[in-house]
C-alpha cells in the first residue's frame, strides 16, 4: 500500500480513538459493560431460562444504581448500605440501619441466586412478586431511603451523565421508575453463587473437594435432621413460609413480627417466614428474620431442641436428638456452601 495513504488510514484512526476516549465519559472506566456471567457449578437454571434475561447494559446501569447513595432523601444510603457484597449482599447486623440511623425491625436478606425461584416471593414475607417489584419499596420506605419515586427520578434526570445509559438500555433517554427497577433486579439477577467446595463434590465428583465431617453433615442435612424438607434446590430454599417459633413471646403470647400473616391473613401464616438460602451461611450472620440467633452452632441449637414451642410451630420441625459430633459436622456442611459469583466492589466513579 502507498505509505502515504497507509499514513492517512493510521491518522485517521488514531484521530478516531482519540475522539472516542474523549467522548467517553471519565465514570465508563469505573463500571465497563460486560457480558452475563454463566451460572456458576451447582446453579443448573441459565439466564435463557428466563422470561427475559438480563441484557449487559441493563446490568451495568443498575450496578451504578445499586451503590448510589444519591438514590436516598439525604444522598447517605444506598442499596448497598444495608445489602453488603462481602457479606452476600445481606449485612452483619440483627436489623438494618437507614436514613437517619432509624433502625429497621428486620435483617437484610440476601439476593443471592433469586433470578430463579421456585415461587416468586420476595422480602420475609413475599410481599412482592418480582425482584421489579421490590426494588423500588426501599426508596419509598421511610426508615430505609426516606424518598419519594418522584423525587428519585427528578434526581436522576438531573444528572446529565444518566440519561445515556437509560437510551443504551431502553431505546429512550426517559428515566421512569419502571426502567430504574429493572436496572436493579437485572444487576441483583447477576448475583449468583456456586462452585462451592460442597458444589465440585456434589456436581464436580470431586471426592476430595470436602473433608469426611462435610460429607457426614450432607447425609444429615438431606435425611435424618431433614433439613432439607425446606432447604431444597439449587439455591437451598422451597420459597415458601414457614414457623420455626423465632419471635414468639410466650409471656404476652404475641409475635414481635407477624411474618407472612400480614400479607395473607391466614392464621396459619403467623410467625411464617420465607426460606432463607443456606448458601453463604457464614458470611450472613446473625441469623433469622429478626437476627436473634449469633451464630450457625446456635441455629443448629434452635433446630436441634425442635423450635421455640409456639401456635403453629411448623409440624415439620421436632426434637433431631443430634450429637455434638452431628451439629458440628451440618455446620461444616454448611460452611462448606461458601462459593462464588456474586462477589463485588462499588463503582469508583458515577453518572455526573
Ligand atoms: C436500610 C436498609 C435497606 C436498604 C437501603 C435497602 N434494603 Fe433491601 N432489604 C432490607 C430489608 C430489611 C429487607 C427485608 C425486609 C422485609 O422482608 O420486610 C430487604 C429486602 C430486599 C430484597 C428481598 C430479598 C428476598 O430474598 O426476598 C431485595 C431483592 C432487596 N431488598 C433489594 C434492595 C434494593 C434494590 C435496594 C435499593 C433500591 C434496597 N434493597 C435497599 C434492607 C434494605
Ligand atoms: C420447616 C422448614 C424448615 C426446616 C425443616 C429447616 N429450616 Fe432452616 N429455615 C427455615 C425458615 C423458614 C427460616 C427462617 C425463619 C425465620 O427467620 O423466622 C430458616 C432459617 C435457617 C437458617 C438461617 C439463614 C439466614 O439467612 O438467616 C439456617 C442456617 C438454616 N435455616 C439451616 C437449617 C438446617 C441446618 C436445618 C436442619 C437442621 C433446617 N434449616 C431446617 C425453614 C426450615
Amino acid at each position: 500500500m502507498n505509505p502515504l495513504i497507509k499514513g492517512a488510514i493510521l491518522g485517521a484512526v488514531l484521530l478516531l480513538a482519540a475522539c472516542m476516549s474523549q467522548q467517553a465519559p471519565p465514570w465508563e472506566a469505573a463500571n465497563p459493560i460486560v457480558p452475563i456471567p454463566e451460572p456458576p457449578l451447582g446453579i443448573e437454571q441459565t439466564f435463557a431460562d428466563l422470561a427475559e434475561p438480563p441484557t449487559p447494559e441493563r446490568v451495568r446501569l443498575g450496578r451504578w444504581l445499586f451503590y448510589d447513595t444519591r438514590l436516598s432523601a439525604d444522598n447517605t444510603i444506598s442499596c448497598a448500605t444495608c445489602h453488603i457484597p462481602e457479606n452476600a449482599f445481606s449485612e452483619p447486623t440483627p436489623v438494618s440501619t437507614g436514613i437517619d440511623g432509624q433502625k429497621g425491625s428486620r435483617k437484610s436478606p440476601s439476593f443471592i441466586n433469586q433470578a430463579w425461584t421456585l415461587y416468586p416471593h420476595f422480602f420475609w414475607d413475599g410481599r412482592a412478586a418480582s425482584l421489579e417489584e421490590q426494588a423500588l419499596g426501599p426508596v419509598e420506605n421511610p426508615i430505609e431511603m426516606g424518598n419519594t419515586h418522584v423525587a428519585m427520578i427528578s434526581m436522576l434526570q438531573g444528572i446529565d451523565g444518566y440519561a445515556p445509559y437509560f437510551e443504551e438500555c431502553f431505546g429512550t433517554p426517559e428515566i421512569t421508575t419502571e426502567r430504574v427497577a429493572k436496572a436493579l433486579a437485572d444487576y441483583e439477577r447477576t448475583r449468583m453463587s456456586g462452585n462451592s467446595p460442597w458444589d465440585r463434590w456434589k456436581h464436580g465428583k470431586d471426592e476430595t473437594a470436602v473433608s469426611d465431617q462435610v460429607k457426614m453433615g450432607d447425609d444429615l442435612f438431606f435425611n435424618a435432621a431433614a433439613c432439607s424438607q425446606c432447604h431444597f434446590g439449587q439455591n437451598f430454599t422451597d420459597s415458601r413460609f414457614h414457623n420455626l417459633g423465632i419471635g414468639w413471646n410466650e409471656e404476652t403470647g404475641t409475635w414481635a413480627d407477624e411474618g407472612r400473616f400480614v400479607v395473607s391473613a391466614d392464621s396459619a401464616d403467623l410467625g411464617a417466614f420465607k426460606t432463607p438460602t443456606v448458601r453463604e451461611a457464614t458470611k450472613r450472620a446473625p441469623y433469622m428474620h429478626d437476627g436473634s440467633l449469633a451464630t450457625l452452632r446456635e441455629v443448629m441449637d434452635h433446630y436441634n431442641k425442635g423450635g421455640h414451642a409456639s401456635p403453629f410451630l411448623s409440624p415439620m420441625i421436632e426434637p433431631l436428638e443430634l450429637t455434638d459430633e452431628e451439629i458440628d459436622a451440618v455446620v461444616a456442611f454448611m460452611e462448606a456452601l461458601d462459593g462464588e459469583g456474586y462477589q463485588d466492589t462499588a463503582p469508583t466513579a458515577f453518572p455526573q
